[in-house]
């Protein structure tokens, strides 16, 4: 399968980002990464649509929303309105948290899906024609079989989500195995990729890495994108 990076704009110049997103285009990044937090779901605040709104007439890369947000569902028809393309939700905002990460434990975790519950919020994405895509945090299981048929592709944390810079969580490579062996979708992994780390998701079987500190610190960003598509 064919690699692709995205660019998480959480370590890009908040002050500058219409450069930064040429920077982007100029480096040959794939798409743009939003990561979108609520302070609930995880311990920081980012940002919201009216940012994505503005941002968005500076590039023509793809706009993926990652949605570390409690409730996904109350916002999703405002990042469709904003022109994003594709939106993530996590699977633990629909099951029952374990009791380690209920109230203001973090990261959230739970160990089965209620596929009910998610189904009506894949549906409103789809049905707008974006791409709909689940992620799971590092401690969550494979818990998406039922799933896997109504979704465009799956998101593997391999931080706990809420920061960038963080070193990457080895102990996802076997879940990424593990689901690339029943799953021909797009497999994208978050969280602490580098040159080093790159190698090693995609011999496991994902195709979208996203990026956030290496690339936006990297001095030549064009070869830091190179460096992270070879095997
Ligand atoms: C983590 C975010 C990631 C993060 C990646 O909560 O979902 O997208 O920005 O940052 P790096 O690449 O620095 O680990
Ligand atoms: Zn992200």
């Amino acid at each position: 399968m064919k690699i692709q990076v995205g660019a998480s704009i959480l370590s890009a110049d908040f002050a500058h980002l219409s450069d930064e997103l040429k920077k982007c285009e100029k480096a040959g990044i794939d798409s743009i990464h939003l990561d979108i937090m609520d302070g609930h779901f995880v311990p920081n605040i980012t940002f919201g649509a009216p940012l994505v709104k503005k941002i968005r007439a500076y590039t023509s890369l793809s706009f993926d929303a990652h949605l570390m947000i409690e409730s996904p569902a109350r916002f999703i028809n405002d990042f469709i309105k904003v022109g994003v393309d594709g939106i993530t939700v996590h699977v633990e905002c629909f099951g029952e948290l374990r009791p380690a990460c209920q109230g203001w434990k973090f990261p959230k975790e739970i160990t089965s899906l209620d596929a009910t519950q998610i189904r009506p919020v894949l549906k409103m994405i789809k049905s707008a024609g974006k791409k709909a895509f689940v992620a799971l945090n590092p401690g969550t299981p494979l818990c998406i079989n039922e799933i896997l048929g109504e979704i465009d592709g799956v998101l593997i944390m391999s931080v706990n989500p809420g920061f960038a810079g963080q070193s990457f969580n080895r102990t996802v490579l076997s879940k990424i195995t593990a689901l690339r062996t029943k799953y021909q979708g797009d497999i994208q992994v978050d969280g602490g990729v580098n040159d080093q780390t790159a190698p090693e998701v995609i011999k496991a079987g994902a195709n979208l890495l996203v990026t956030a500190s290496y690339f936006f610190n990297a001095p030549d960003k064009a070869k830091a994108v190179i460096g992270l598509k070879k095997l």
